[in-house]
């Protein structure tokens, strides 16, 4: 075979470990919700894709929901085109919610609808395995066992991913599922990917710790810029041709909610933090994502974006993380005021070593 011609060029992204796993992602990524196969079509999917692969970004995230379907059928169709190799780049989608069809095999999480929905969702992004495949969200209606046996189906029998994760599963689910898998002999799920950003905290920094201590659990993580709202363009109300006036149905409650004070005291906290950014000599959203990339818990940010200038522009936030010393993150905590509190560890914390990392005495 003749050697492969090498595409990618890193830059100065950072990559890190995803989870427990000796799988490398960018610790910025690519994904699709309610833009590719929603509002963009045809070459900007493309574009938006290859601007983000020429910033070193290597990870690149879609789902069976998406467009119901669309979104797969429109970053396949791109990756396709840009012909990378595919060793170079790391692909996840994800089942659970279907493709708007109603037959009820169609969407959960049962073995069949893991089988066939994976099977499906190669079809439309024309590959022949994703790296990562992971549960939409919890399916209370199947047994664990069933569900785990379904993803160890897909990947050990079938070939067609490499790894498994949860997406918004609690603490206990994702537990729950890990043991199963040891106790079965099944393959256990590897990272998480849970909505985080410096407006929504509680569950990633305090539900999910032992999952980071006990398991280095992985997290790709979504909506770092709220969808748009740390990026201060939801200051003064709705700007035409963006996500919230594009997807009135869907956004109408948030839109709603930025009435309320509530919804003012946070559109204050982001005036407060562009000031911040401002000094560091960036704008808002670039401290948004450099405030997520900060955090060692977070794998990876998928960024979501609808043209190539957001990409170059939320890229840039990587220089801002060096500047986010202990004192900026104090003055950005002040102005969060939203820190979530951590249980008491009456001084019994485990630092050193995560628990299946310890050397045998
Ligand atoms: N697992 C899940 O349940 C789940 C849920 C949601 C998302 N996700 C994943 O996470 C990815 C990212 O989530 P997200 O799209 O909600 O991320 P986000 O960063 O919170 O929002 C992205 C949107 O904000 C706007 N934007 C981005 N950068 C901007 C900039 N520099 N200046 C101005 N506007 C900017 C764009 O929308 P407009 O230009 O339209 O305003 C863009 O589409 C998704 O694509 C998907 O892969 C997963």
């Amino acid at each position: 075979m003749p050697a492969v011609e090498s595409k990618f060029d890193p830059k100065d992204m950072i990559f890190r470990h995803l989870g427990p796993t000796g799988l490398k992602v960018s610790v910025l990524s690519l994904g699709g919700w309610l833009t590719y196969g929603g509002t963009q079509k045809g070459s900007i999917v493309k574009d938006c894709l290859e601007t983000a692969w020429n910033h070193g970004i290597n990870f690149f995230d879609t789902a069976e929901v998406y467009a119901n379907g669309q979104c797969e059928i429109e970053m396949g169709e791109a990756l396709k085109e840009l012909a990378w190799p595919r060793d170079e780049y790391v692909l996840s989608t994800k089942v659970f919610f279907g493709t708007g069809r109603k037959e009820p095999n169609t969407r959960g999480l049962s073995k069949k609808h893991v089988v066939e929905g994976l099977k499906s969702c190669l079809q439309r992004l024309q590959q022949p395995y994703v790296d990562i495949v992971l549960a939409h969200r919890p399916d209370v209606g199947t047994p664990m066992k069933e569900i785990v046996e379904g993803f160890t189906q897909c990947i050990r029998n079938l070939n067609l991913a490499y790894y498994w994760g949860t997406s918004e599963w609690s603490a206990t689910q994702i537990m729950e599922a890990t043991q199963i898998a040891e106790k079965y002999n099944l393959i256990a799920p590897i990272a998480e990917q849970p909505q985080y950003n410096a407006f929504h905290r509680e569950r990633f920094e305090v539900e999910y710790a032992p999952l980071f201590e006990q398991f280095q659990y992985g997290t790709t993580i979504w909506s770092p810029l709220a969808s748009g709202l740390l990026t201060g363009k939801y200051n003064d109300g709705i700007p035409e041709d963006s996500r919230f006036a594009n997807n009135k149905a869907f956004f109408e409650g948030t839109v709603k909610s930025l009435q309320t004070e509530e919804g003012k005291a946070k559109i204050a906290k982001v005036r407060k933090l562009t000031e911040i950014a401002e000094k560091l000599g960036g704008n808002c959203a670039q401290l948004a994502l450099a405030w997520c990339v900060k955090n060692e818990n977070v794998s990876t940010v998928i960024l979501g974006a609808t043209k190539t200038a957001q990409i170059d522009d939320n890229v840039a936030s990587l220089k801002m993380v060096p500047k986010l010393t202990p004192e900026i993150m104090e003055e950005i905590e002040k102005i969060l005021d939203n820190k979530p509190k951590a249980p008491a560890d009456f001084g019994r914390k485990r630092t050193k070593y995560p628990r299946r990392m310890q050397p045998k005495l």
